[in-house]
């Protein structure tokens, strides 16, 4: 498996004070979660981006995958009341889309909710390769940025080339779904690009990155040093509970738990 070179931190680490955002908004649509070959935020998933939502008070966000729309909930329940959040899906769906969809629809989870469907724009992408044209004209405006649409290697790569052309020095970004799988042929065929698309882009060293304690979640800032607090920990490396199936970051519990003897 290739190896991790992804520093994990704890968020409190990464934002001193972040643990003093009180009051975070989640979708009750987490408890639909029902197929777990699936990459839905999880609850700790949704509590995180909440969290830096609260802490950054970012004005501007875009999504790449709406889907059901639990992320873009999360990103404008909050942000403060005057942001705005641009969600991104395909105009053609595929089969992927409707798997991620659960039979629901586009923005299932924010549509009819006064709260937030104010502050969400959705975007249909005919193409999926090239920028679309509603966000062109915000390029350098965006504060953070969710990259969550097509997984495959190809897929997030041109996602994230769009995402930091859009954003500035100091847009936060964030990549969901950072885990390695285990090459064992049992996996059903979902894509798996993340975790190899983001050690390549870590080796590029354009960007610091940071996966986050506790999450499938990478974060990435062009202007943190490489001090940014971390501690690179390999998929597996503790014997339980790994390699069942699928070893997510997430399950290797503490940081320092990986120093012990
Ligand atoms: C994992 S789901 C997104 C989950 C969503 N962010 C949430 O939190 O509920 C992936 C979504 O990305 C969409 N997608 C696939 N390729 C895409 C692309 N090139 N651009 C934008 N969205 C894409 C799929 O149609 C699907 O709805």
């Amino acid at each position: 498996m290739q190896p991790n070179t992804i520093p994990t931190s704890e968020l409190k680490d990464l934002f001193p004070g972040i643990q003093d955002s009180a009051g975070l908004v989640v979708p009750s649509h987490i408890f639909e979660q029902n197929d777990y070959d699936m990459p839905f935020a999880l609850v700790m998933e949704q509590a995180a981006i909440a969290a830096i939502c609260k802490h950054l008070r970012p004005k501007l966000l875009l999504e790449f995958g709406t889907a059901e729309g639990q992320g873009a909930f999360t990103l404008a329940a909050n942000s403060p009341s005057d942001s705005r959040v641009i969600t991104v899906d395909l105009a053609d769906p595929n089969s992927y889309t409707e798997r991620c969809l659960m039979g629901g629809a586009l923005g299932t989870c924010f549509v009819n909710d006064p709260t937030v469907s104010g502050k969400i724009q959705q975007v249909l992408r005919r193409d999926p390769e090239g920028t679309p044209s509603a966000l062109s004209a915000l390029a350098g405006q965006f504060d953070l940025i969710h990259v969550d649409g097509d997984h495959s290697y190809h897929g997030v790569e041109v996602d994230t080339d769009c995402a930091i052309q859009l954003g500035r020095q100091d847009t936060y970004f964030l990549w969901h779904d950072y885990y390695a799988f285990l090459d064992d042929g049992k996996q059903p065929t979902l894509s798996r690009g993340v975790y190899p698309y983001l050690n390549d882009l870590q080796a590029r060293g354009d960007i610091t990155l940071r996966h986050i304690l506790g999450t499938y979640i990478v974060i990435g800032h062009r202007s943190w040093t490489e001090d940014t607090p971390g501690t690179i920990v390999q998929p597996g490396e503790l014997p339980y509970p790994y390699g069942e199936r699928i070893v997510r970051l997430w399950e290797t519990g503490r940081v320092d738990a990986v120093n012990r003897p």
